[in-house]
C-alpha cells in the first residue's frame, strides 16, 4: 500500500535545535554577533587569534591569556612528519578540500588527547586543529606543484604565516591583514550546515576530529562553503560579458543559481559582505585589480535589480561573493577558496563542539535523532503486509 502523505525537505529551516551563546544571526536586520560582540567590531579591531580564543572561552582574553593562547598555537604550527609522507602519495590533481577532509583523521591518529574526553583536552585538540589545518593546506598546494613544504615562522603572525608557507614569500602588512580580517569574518555562524554536521556527530559521543572531518565535507559543497570559489569561475566567466543584465536574467531563467547570492537566514545583505565589499575596492585599488571590483559590484547591483523586479527581494549577497575577488587578488589559487574558509571555521566548529559535549544541561537529549515521515510501500513475502491503517487501529483497540 502506498503512502499518500509527503513530506517536503524542509531542510529543518526555522527549527530550533538547541540553545547556544556562541554566536547570534539577526537576519531580517543582517546582524551577525559572535560572543555578544558585532562581526563589524571584532573585524576592525580584533584579530582570528584572539577571536578564536573569544569562541573557545566565551570571553576576551587579557594581554597574557592571548600572549600565551598565540604562543601555544606557534608551537602547534609544525605537523607531525609521516602527514608529509601521506600527502606525497596523494593523487596531484586531488581537490583540496578532499584533501583536507582525508588529513583529519591521520591527524586524529598522533593528538594525545585524542580519547581524553574532557573539556581541557577538547580546547587542546582545538588548538591543533586551528594551527594544523592551515599548514597541511599550504604543504598540500607546495606538494602538488612539486615543490617541498615550507617550515612555520614563528615570527609571523597566523595570517601572514599561512600566506609564507602557501607563497614562499612573506607577505606584506597590508595583505596579512586583510586575511586575518576574511578569518575574523568566516569563523563562525551559528547552526549553518557544516556547524550543525560537526555537533550532530559529535552528539554521538564521537570525538572533534570525526567531527570537524564531517563538517569539511558539509562545507565542500557548492550551496555552503564551496559557493566562493564558484562566484570567482562566474566573474571569470564574465569578464568579457557585454550584456550583464541578459545573462542574469538567462541564469535565473534557467533555473541556475547566481553563486554568493542568497541565504537561509539573512533577508537582507550580510554583514560579512558588506564588509568584504569595501576590502574589495581597497585590494583593487592596492593591486591595481580594480576591473574586479568593478564586475562583481556591476553583478550585484544587475542581479539585486532583477531578484527585486522578479519579487525576490529578500535575496541578496551573501560571505562569498566578495571574499571570492578578494582571495583572487590576493592571488590565491581558487581551488583554495574553500579551503581557507575552513582554516576559519575551524574556530567556530570547535567552539560548537566544546559546547555540545560540555555546556550546562540543556533541555535537549545528548543525541541528535530527528524523524522522518515514511512514505514509502507496505509489502509482504506471505501474503503478511503491515498495514499502518489497521494497525493503529488495533493500537488505540489495546
Ligand atoms: C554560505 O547557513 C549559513 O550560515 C551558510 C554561510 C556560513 O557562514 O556558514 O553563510 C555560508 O553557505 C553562504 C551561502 C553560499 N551559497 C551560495 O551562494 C549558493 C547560491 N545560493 C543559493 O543556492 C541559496 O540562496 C541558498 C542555498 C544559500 C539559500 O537558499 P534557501 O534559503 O534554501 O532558499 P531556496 O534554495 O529554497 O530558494 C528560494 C527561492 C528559489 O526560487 P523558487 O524555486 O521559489 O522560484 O529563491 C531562489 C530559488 O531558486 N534563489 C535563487 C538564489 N538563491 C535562492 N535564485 C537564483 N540565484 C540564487 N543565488
Amino acid at each position: 500500500m502506498k503512502q499518500t502523505v509527503s513530506v517536503k525537505n524542509i531542510g529543518l529551516r526555522g527549527v530550533t535545535v538547541a540553545d547556544t551563546k556562541i554566536s547570534f544571526i539577526d537576519g531580517e536586520k543582517g546582524i551577525l554577533i559572535y560572543r555578544g560582540y558585532r562581526i563589524e567590531e571584532l573585524a576592525e579591531r580584533s584579530t582570528f587569534m584572539e577571536t578564536a580564543f573569544l569562541l573557545l572561552n566565551g570571553y576576551l582574553p587579557s594581554t597574557k591569556e592571548l600572549d600565551n593562547f598565540e604562543n601555544q598555537m606557534r608551537k602547534n604550527r609544525e605537523l607531525p612528519d609521516y602527514i608529509y609522507d601521506c600527502l606525497r602519495r596523494l593523487p596531484m590533481d586531488a581537490d583540496p578540500m578532499d584533501m583536507l577532509q582525508g588529513a583529519v583523521p591521520l591527524l586524529a591518529m598522533v593528538d594525545p588527547d585524542l580519547h581524553e574526553d574532557s573539556r581541557d583536552a577538547n580546547f587542546r585538540m582545538a588548538q591543533r586543529l586551528i594551527a594544523w589545518l592551515p599548514a597541511v593546506t599550504a604543504a598540500w598546494h607546495r606538494i602538488r606543484n612539486g615543490r617541498d613544504p615550507l617550515p612555520p615562522d614563528t615570527t609571523l603572525s597566523h595570517a601572514a604565516n599561512f600566506l609564507w608557507q602557501l607563497t614562499g614569500t612573506k607577505p606584506d602588512a597590508e595583505m596579512a591583514r586583510y586575511l586575518d580580517c576574511c578569518l575574523v569574518l568566516h569563523a563562525d555562524h551559528t547552526f549553518n550546515a557544516s556547524t550543525f554536521a560537526c555537533r550532530e556527530v559529535c552528539s554521538t559521543r564521537a570525538h572533534m576530529y570525526a567531527a570537524v572531518a564531517a563538517g569539511i565535507g558539509a562545507l565542500s559543497g557548492s550551496l555552503h562553503g564551496g559557493a566562493n570559489a564558484r562566484v570567482m569561475a562566474m566573474l571569470l566567466d564574465l569578464e568579457s560579458e557585454k550584456d550583464l543584465a541578459g545573462w542574469v536574467k538567462d541564469h535565473i531563467d534557467r533555473g541556475e543559481r547566481i553563486m554568493g547570492f542568497g541565504h537561509a537566514v539573512y533577508k537582507t545583505m550580510d554583514p560579512r559582505a558588506a564588509y568584504l565589499k569595501d576590502m574589495a575596492t581597497k585590494l583593487g585599488k592596492s593591486k591595481g585589480m580594480e576591473k574586479w571590483d568593478r564586475l562583481s559590484k556591476d553583478l550585484e547591483r544587475i542581479a539585486t535589480t532583477e531578484f527585486v523586479a522578479r519579487g525576490k527581494t529578500e535575496i541578496k549577497p551573501n560571505v562569498d561573493f566578495f571574499s571570492a575577488p578578494v582571495y583572487f587578488m590576493m592571488g590565491i589559487p581558487r581551488d583554495l577558496f574553500t579551503p581557507i574558509f575552513a582554516i576559519s571555521r575551524i574556530a567556530g566548529w570547535s567552539s560548537h563542539v566544546i559546547e555540545e559535549k560540555f555546556a550546562e544541561a540543556q533541555d535537549k537529549p545528548m543525541l541528535y535523532r530527528p524523524q522522518a515521515e515514511y512514505v514509502g510501500n507496505y509489502c509482504g513475502l506471505m501474503g503478511c503486509v503491515y498495514d499502518p491503517l489497521t494497525a493503529r487501529q488495533e493500537q488505540e483497540l489495546s
